[in-house]
């Protein structure tokens, strides 16, 4: 399924309903990449080095997850019970826990257990489908760090079969040791052009909240990172309607991601942009905000990516499979519209839709193989459930 010969533009509103299927058909990979696909019928003659026998299970493209903090040095369980009792984000942040926390992990650990730690993570989420994925900064909040958890992004993208973008997210809490004008200062002039200097990342975000970073400064952080080549996507209405739609439109983000905190205004702004709206429905679920109105959102002609959000503090899972549950089961998605914001939104999110999230011929044989399973209704049905069998990256099985 998510068979397309003309892949390479987002899909949006109605059309998100729709998920192209072959039934009872082949895909031929060579070179790594997708060289023929369609009706068994149509099979072309010549041997094959290696069959794989697909009879009663759904093909599918990988997942391409455009939002993850998958670099990270420890786990934050401690807070999660804090939660439990009683205690919210905003509060646990305010009190040094948070994404203070996680740098003060990090900046402990060495560029190569921050790799083998990442490379735990990564291995989980290929295993659940994953093929390409999006990582960013934001736990080093110093240039060493920052640059250090970037480095461990690139060698991921080298080191491992997924396909790798990477986000400089600097600007992702103010350090206790500086103000924030001092900060900002410091992300301006020595972050954003060591980071351009060693070509580490590709693009550039901020998180735009209340008691983090505003509307303003985002704009001010993003256009100095579109200088140095890095186009801005955007923490956006995660806990607020904090104007990060709008600055992202603004700034011709790529994407804004979370939206819990959305209304009309902001729908109506992303209908007259070809800025991408990204649910993240685990951190949505994780920390018990209200989901973003993503039926809305499609029903006024948007289009949706879904994405993982995968971090220590606010979405401890980088399950794709996980997240089209949650997209359906709480955003009330349909089962194909969840794989679309899955596959050929995120990719177009990501750049990387002439080569991911869409079986077509010509690009990267990057595919799932699922279990034996009735329909396609039965992945997000079965949630919690790895019904993903095999995953085949760069044409190869992993
Ligand atoms: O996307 N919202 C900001 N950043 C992360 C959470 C970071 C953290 O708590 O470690 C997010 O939810
Ligand atoms: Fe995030």
């Amino acid at each position: 399924m998510q068979v397309r010969t003309e892949a390479y533009a987002p899909v949006a509103g109605a059309a998100m309903a729709g998920l192209p299927i072959v039934s009872d058909g082949f895909l031929a990979i060579r070179d790594g990449v997708i060289a023929a696909l369609g009706p068994m019928d149509q099979l072309p003659g010549g041997e094959a080095t290696q069959t794989i026998d697909a009879t009663g299970r759904f093909v599918l493209p990988a997942f391409v997850d455009s939002h993850t903090h998958l670099v990270f040095a420890a786990s934050r369980e401690e807070e999660f019970v804090m939660k439990i009792r009683g205690a919210t984000y905003a509060e646990i942040a305010a009190k040094g826990g948070g994404i203070l926390n996680s740098a003060r992990k990090l900046r402990d650990t060495s560029e190569d257990e921050l790799f083998e730690r990442a490379m735990v993570r990564v291995n989980e989420i290929i295993r659940t489908g994953t093929g390409a994925v999006e990582i960013k900064s934001g736990y080093g909040l110093t240039t060493r760090d920052e640059m250090k958890m970037l480095r461990v992004a690139r060698r991921i993208g080298k080191e491992t079969p997924l396909t790798v973008k990477t986000t400089f997210l600097g600007a992702h809490a103010v350090p206790r040791e500086l103000t924030k004008d001092a900060y900002i200062g410091l992300i301006l002039s020595e972050m954003i052009p060591a980071v351009a200097e060693e070509a580490l990342a590709d693009y550039i975000d901020v998180f735009c909240e209340e008691g983090f970073f505003t509307p303003d400064e985002t704009e001010k952080i993003v256009e100095a990172g579109k200088r140095f080549g890095m186009k801005p996507r955007i923490h956006a209405n995660q806990l607020h309607r904090s104007g990060g739609v709008q600055v992202g439109i603004k700034t011709g983000a790529l994407s804004v991601d979370h939206l819990e905190n959305i209304g009309d205004e902001e729908i109506a702004a992303l209908g007259n942009s070809n800025v991408m709206p990204t649910a993240l429905p685990g951190a949505a679920f994780f920390l018990g905000l209200p989901f973003p109105p993503a039926r809305q959102m499609i029903d006024s002609g948007l289009p949706l990516a879904i994405a993982s959000d995968y971090n220590p503090g606010s979405a401890p899972s980088g399950n794709m499979l996980t997240m089209l549950a949650l997209a359906c089961i709480k955003m009330k998605l349909t089962p194909e519209e969840a794989i679309n914001a899955a596959t050929i939104n995120t990719a177009a999110a990501l750049e990387i839709l002439n080569t991911h999230g869409t079986l077509t011929v010509g690009k990267i044989a990057n595919v799932i193989i699922t279990r034996p399973i009735s329909s396609i209704a039965f992945l997000p049905y079965a949630f919690g459930t790895n019904t993903v069998d095999s995953v085949i990256l760069n044409g190869k099985l992993v």
